[in-house]
Parts: C-alpha cells; sequence; structure tokens
C-alpha cells in the first residue's frame, strides 16, 4: 500500500525527533558521534536522503525539520568538546569572556502587550479603564443606544445572539459586537459626570476571513462633563495618534452615520510610512516617486466616534440639557497592525498560536 502524503511526513518529523532524543543518551565521543550521525549511513545522513520521496506540498516543512535538526545535532557533538577530560585543553575551549547564550523567554501576547500600551496612554490623561461583561443583554449593546428593539442598525454589528430567555426589560442576551456596551454601564455606575472611560474588550461577530476574525478587541473612550465639544474629542485622538504612532502623527475625522452619537465620524491616523503623502520619494531622486503600497492614500481607517446622542446620555440618567460628551470606539488588532507597519496577509495568524509567527513580537 502507498503511504499517504501526511504519513511520510509523520514519519519523518517522528525519526527526526527520535534522533534528537537518542542524541543527548550517547556516550560516544565527538569523532565516534561524527560517524554514527553524519557519515555515509549515518542517522542523519539516511533521514536527510528521505526528503526526495517526500510530497511537494510537505517538502518546504520537511526541509525545515532536517535543518533544525542538524543544526541541533551540530550543536550538542560541538558543546561535547567543550567537556575534554584534559583540563588544559577544557581551559583552552572555554572562553569566560564571551556573553552567554540568553535562554529562550516567552513575552506577552503582541495584543496584550497593545493593550497595555493603550490603557497606559489614556491613564496618563486621566481615563479610568474599565471592564463590562462580554456577554451582555440587547438593551446595552444596542436599545439604551438609540436603536429601538428590531431596528435594523443591529445587522450592520453581525451580531450573535445567545441562546437563553430574554431578559423581561433588557432583552436577548448576546455577544457584545463591540465595546459601545459600556457607555451606558459607565453612566449607571458613576452616577453624575464627570466621566473619563477608557473601556477595553473582546468583542463577537459573525465574520471570519482574512481581515476578520470572529473574536477581536475594541478599546472605547467615553467623556461626560459640561461644555465638552467635538474639539476635545478631536483633540484626545490626536492626542493617541501622536503617543501610539509617534510624534508626526496626525488624525483626521469624516462624516459617518451611527445611532448612538450626533454628529457622528470615521477617524483616519496618517500613514506613519509615507507621512500621510501617499507617495515615497526616491531617497536617490527627490523628483521621483511611488504610491505608498501600505496605505495608498496617505490614511489608514481605524474606527468610528462622535458626541454622545441626548437619548443616549437620557438612558445612562444624564441630563443632556446640562451636559454633553464624545465617545469612540477603534479595533485594537487593526490600530496595532497599522503601528508596527504589519501588511498581515491573515489576521487569524495573531490568534493562529502559531510561536514562530508570535515571536517576532
Ligand atoms: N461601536 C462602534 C463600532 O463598533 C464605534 C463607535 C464607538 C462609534 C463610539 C461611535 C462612538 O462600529
Amino acid at each position: 500500500m502507498t503511504q499517504s502524503i501526511s504519513s511520510k511526513l509523520q514519519s519523518l518529523l517522528d525519526e527526526a525527533d527520535r534522533i534528537k532524543k537518542q542524541i543527548h543518551q550517547e556516550t560516544l565521543s565527538q569523532q565516534e558521534l561524527e560517524q554514527k550521525y553524519f557519515g555515509k549511513k549515518g542517522l542523519f545522513t539516511v533521514l536527510s536522503k528521505q526528503i526526495t520521496s517526500i510530497p511537494k506540498n510537505d517538502k518546504p516543512q520537511a526541509g525545515k525539520v532536517i535543518n533544525h535538526l542538524k543544526q541541533d545535532l551540530q550543536d550538542f557533538i560541538e558543546e561535547l568538546s567543550t567537556y575534554s577530560s584534559d583540563p588544559l585543553t577544557q581551559q583552552a575551549k572555554i572562553d569566560l569572556t564571551l556573553p552567554g547564550k540568553n535562554p529562550i523567554i516567552g513575552h506577552l501576547h503582541p495584543i496584550s502587550q497593545a493593550i497595555n500600551q493603550i490603557s497606559g496612554i489614556f491613564e496618563k490623561i486621566g481615563f479610568i479603564r474599565v471592564r463590562y461583561p462580554e456577554v451582555d443583554w440587547d438593551w446595552y449593546a444596542f436599545t439604551s443606544l438609540n436603536m429601538p428593539s428590531n431596528h435594523p442598525a443591529r445587522d450592520e454589528w453581525e451580531t450573535f445572539f445567545v441562546d437563553q430567555p430574554p431578559h423581561h426589560k433588557k432583552g436577548k442576551m448576546v455577544l457584545t459586537p463591540h465595546t459601545s456596551n459600556g457607555q451606558v454601564r459607565e453612566m449607571e455606575r458613576v452616577g453624575e459626570p464627570p466621566i473619563r472611560m477608557i473601556n477595553i474588550a473582546r468583542c463577537y461577530r459573525r465574520q471570519q476571513d482574512v481581515t476578520h476574525t470572529q473574536m477581536f478587541h475594541q478599546f472605547e473612550g467615553l467623556v461626560i462633563d459640561k461644555g465638552i465639544t467635538i474639539q476635545h474629542l478631536k483633540g484626545t485622538i490626536d492626542y493617541f495618534a501622536q503617543q501610539f504612532y509617534g510624534p508626526g502623527s496626525k488624525s483626521r475625522i469624516r462624516p459617518f452615520h451611527f445611532k448612538f452619537t450626533e454628529p457622528s465620524f470615521e477617524v483616519d491616523f496618517s500613514c506613519h510610512i509615507c507621512e500621510g503623502t501617499g507617495y515615497i520619494t526616491n531617497p536617490d531622486n527627490s523628483q521621483q516617486r511611488t504610491k505608498c503600497r501600505f496605505c495608498k492614500s496617505g490614511w489608514h481607517e481605524v474606527g468610528g466616534a462622535g458626541m454622545v446622542h441626548p437619548n443616549v446620555l437620557k438612558a445612562g440618567g444624564i441630563d443632556p440639557s446640562k451636559y454633553t460628551g464624545f465617545a469612540f470606539g477603534w479595533g485594537i488588532e487593526r490600530t496595532y497592525t497599522l503601528k508596527e507597519g504589519l501588511n498581515i496577509d491573515d489576521i487569524r495568524l495573531l490568534y493562529s498560536s502559531k510561536l514562530n509567527f508570535l515571536h517576532q513580537f
């Protein structure tokens, strides 16, 4: 019977693993090990020849495993020389002045790093970091945000509804599709303004493709006080752009529509690769410029913002004749990948647990 594609690769992987473990048990000399593993009929030599029989699709992975194995075996054999029995040679071989080898240590997931940085930026200007339920009532996610029950605006958020009996007042249970559910919850928590909230949470939408994951993160800002205007909103967005993307970064707001803000905007940040111009100038010839391939237009859209709608203030028990406020909500994955200049072909990689991808951050 012919072996299937994956089983050939699998047996190569198993054998590589076995050889790697075996060398650590050996008591042979360096020379004998060279012979046993890299000689004409050596264990490694024989294994590496198997690559010719691996199907084309699996070859890159097989090649990688073989290369790693070779490196591991060579490192092991080379290190043996450090432990020679002759104290003189030993002294000669160990160079104590060389820097040590760093052990591999883990680090926070890039999105956790971004969350820490973003909360730090807003905490510096007096925002309080809060968290609200990620499984919440329709009331907080939609109705209190000026979307009467059954208003089709719910469709824009591709919502997951939880199969639970609805609350008699707050309606169905949903996986929060945005962090805006924290707006009215924060008004209820604080009671009387001022409010300066930064709500960071996981969000869920029925969308999965190269630019969307069903679970992602948003951060939501909400400021309510006497005399809050669009200028405060724009100033806060500009402050964030400069802190997160660097001193030269600018922001831009464009008219848009959300039920819970009036007026509403979409927010763009200037591209830090072409500095918002949309073009890259050839460093050797300033007359020559090409379109920036990262942004194409000089700007990147990150999310929504606006002045809190009076109906939303009322839903949170705040008097709209006394107070005004602004709110914004942006995706963390998007905001972060723009900063790193990452043209990630497939955003799902962020949550794939692939260490060779995550180690890069
Ligand atoms: N919640 C909106 C979204 O997810 C973004 C937003 C937040 C817009 C706050 C305005 C104010 O699309």
